[in-house]
């Protein structure tokens, strides 16, 4: 399991390179896998009229369901602020839609393990 972690967050890292940043110069990638393996990735897209920006972890993932999946296992993020970077409120929504057990990968902190629920308790959910 550890190989296919490195490969979500190498994965994460090359979306980086296309970060559309202008405005915040902080760049973000992310990868989401599918229940069968495949691999989505996204990067954060800022726009002039700065409350159109849209984070690299909800890119990715309508990436994802518009090619039609809608199981996912695990995320991966990098950033270029040297440090792990969590997903923001409005991701962790869009994405406990999908699975609240989804394992989230963090660049720079390999090792600990965060399950998506974990960061979003008592979520607004279709059971809520
Ligand atoms: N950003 C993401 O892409 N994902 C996050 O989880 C946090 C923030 C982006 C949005 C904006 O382009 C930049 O990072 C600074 O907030």
């Amino acid at each position: 399991m550890k190989e296919s972690n490195d490969e979500l967050l190498h994965e994460a890292r090359s979306a980086l390179k296309n970060s559309y940043s202008p405005y915040s110069h902080f760049n973000v990638g992310a990868a989401i896998r599918t229940e069968d393996g495949k691999i989505f990735t996204g990067t954060n897209i800022e726009n002039v009229s700065f409350s159109l920006t849209m984070c690299a972890e909800r890119v990715a993932a309508f990436k994802a369901i518009s090619a039609g999946y809608r199981s996912f296992t695990h995320l991966a993020i990098v950033s270029s602020s040297g440090a792990p970077t969590f997903p923001c409120g409005a991701c962790r929504q869009v994405l406990i839609e999908f699975n609240p057990n989804l394992i989230i990968r963090l660049e720079g902190n390999e090792k600990e393990i965060f399950q998506l629920a974990d960061l979003l308790p008592n979520a607004f959910t279709k059971t809520s």
